[in-house]
């Protein structure tokens, strides 16, 4: 995998404009855009662009068309004012597109083309464009107004920064074709844990891997055609199951777990999908692959406001009827270390129990991190939305793991052995 970094251009970038794109997405919290390690890592290559004496504009989106985080870029730009105070001049995105949404306005073209060394612009949502998200090829992105603008205006470099945004075939990430593209700071250290991801799964397939994913929380949809696929073609050996997806394993199994603990299998998320909604290809998965699936022998109900542990094939009328199953059981946690412990790689997505709702619940999650933190025998590696909140509950900082990516989605498509669109861009910049 060959591609430019910034470092390879960093006695050239004095003076040059350059367009970068960052991924910065995020979820609002009390409708207000948090400062984030996405934001932080962003920050940073933007920092090292403006060291290296380059003008920045820099490019992010947030949220999807419909959704409640789908915003104006503005906080961006205030947080990004407060740790430049020494940048001589950041430049607010008010509307910085044009009145259909194609192209840059008149304003910002000109903005841009005054940006002098150093300096920071900041565009507004890239998804406001109308084409950010069309389905085009490289050749038809590259003659849209927003690119034909950015390159007349004077921007001589292209950065792809947003590594969890370059599964997406998008205007902002493959449409820069005439122009060199180099990879940010972000992008190569995590083509570094992709590189080692590719290299364990090859392993696996050959028979000579040990590589096991840990699936818990609470929507099974996240990673489903993942499992399909490393199951079908051979890359992961041993699949532990947590959070709903235990639960509707247990179900499948023919265990009655009772009614509430069903309730939340049936919750549809925005898509109108629910983890029951996966029941049949759940079970065609279990028929055909029964051996790589480790199942859990106990369970942990919440009872009369306790924690209380069942086996399987001994949960009480009571715990069916009043309680609901919130964690995997202590013997559980144990089979799955065993497990691990013949492991090279684990991949982890989601929590084992629902320790959000009730902290009796962090045990399963909280021994499988102690198991995987400082492991120097296990690649271990986690991403994706609800990495950093379960990180932070359990103190572990995202050094103590092998790779912890800052990507949900793109990190899922190297799983899965996909090339990603904008990696694919830096490459081919490259050659
Ligand atoms: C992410 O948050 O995973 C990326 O920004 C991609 O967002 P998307 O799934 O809306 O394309």
């Amino acid at each position: 995998m060959q591609f430019y970094t910034i470092e390879d251009f960093k006695d050239k970038l004095r003076g040059k404009k350059v367009f970068v794109r960052v991924d910065t997405n995020t979820t609002l919290e009390n409708g207000e855009m948090p400062f984030t390690s996405r934001i932080e890592q962003a920050f940073e290559t933007v920092n090292k662009l403006t060291s290296y004496g380059a003008a920045v504009v820099l490019g992010a989106h947030n949220g999807r068309g419909g959704e409640t985080s789908f915003v104006s870029l503005g906080p961006l730009f205030s947080m990004l004012q407060k740790q430049n105070s020494q940048i001589p001049k950041l430049l607010c995105p008010g509307n910085t597109y044009d009145e259909q949404y194609l192209g840059l306005n008149a304003a910002t073209k000109n903005t841009i083309k005054d940006l002098q060394s150093q300096q920071i612009l900041v565009l507004e949502n890239l998804r406001f464009l109308q084409n950010e998200t069309a389905k085009m090829d490289t050749k038809e992105f590259a003659q849209q107004k927003f690119i034909v603008d950015l390159v007349e205006s004077g921007i001589d470099y292209y950065v792809l920064d947003g590594f969890s945004v370059a599964h997406r075939a998008h205007m902002s990430i493959v449409g820069f074709s005439s122009i060199p593209n180099i990879a940010g700071l972000a992008v190569e250290k995590e083509l570094l844990g992709a590189k080692k991801i590719k290299e364990l799964l090859a392993q696996n397939q050959t028979g000579d891997g040990r590589v096991t994913f840990i699936f818990g929380g609470a929507k099974i949809q996240d990673y489903f055609q993942l499992m399909e696929n490393a199951l079908q073609n051979n890359s992961v050996s041993k699949i532990l199951p947590g959070g709903l997806f235990s639960s509707l394993c247990l179900i499948l199994g023919g265990y009655d777990l009772g009614k509430p603990s069903c309730v939340p299998l049936e919750k549809k998320d925005s898509k109108g999908k629910s983890t029951l909604d996966y029941k049949e290809n759940l079970q065609k998965l279990l028929d055909k692959h029964r051996d790589a699936f480790v199942m859990p022998v106990d369970v942990a109900y919440l009872l009369n406001g306790e924690r209380i542990e069942y086996l399987v094939d001994e949960i009480p009328q009571e715990a069916r009827e009043k309680g609901a199953v919130l964690d995997i059981g202590e013997k559980t946690i144990q089979k799955y270390k065993e497990v691990l412990q013949n492991s090279n790689m684990a991949y982890w997505k989601g929590p084992l129990g629902a320790f959000d709702l009730n902290p009796l619940f962090a045990k399963g999650s909280q021994e499988i991190l102690g198991l995987l933190r400082n492991n120097s025998n296990i690649f271990s590696v986690m991403g994706g939305g609800d990495t950093g909140q379960m990180l932070s509950k359990f103190d572990t900082l995202p050094s103590e793991l092998s790779y912890v990516s800052l990507s949900g989605g793109a990190l899922i498509q190297i799983l899965a052995g996909n090339d990603l669109p904008g990696i694919l861009a830096l490459e081919k910049s490259f050659r």
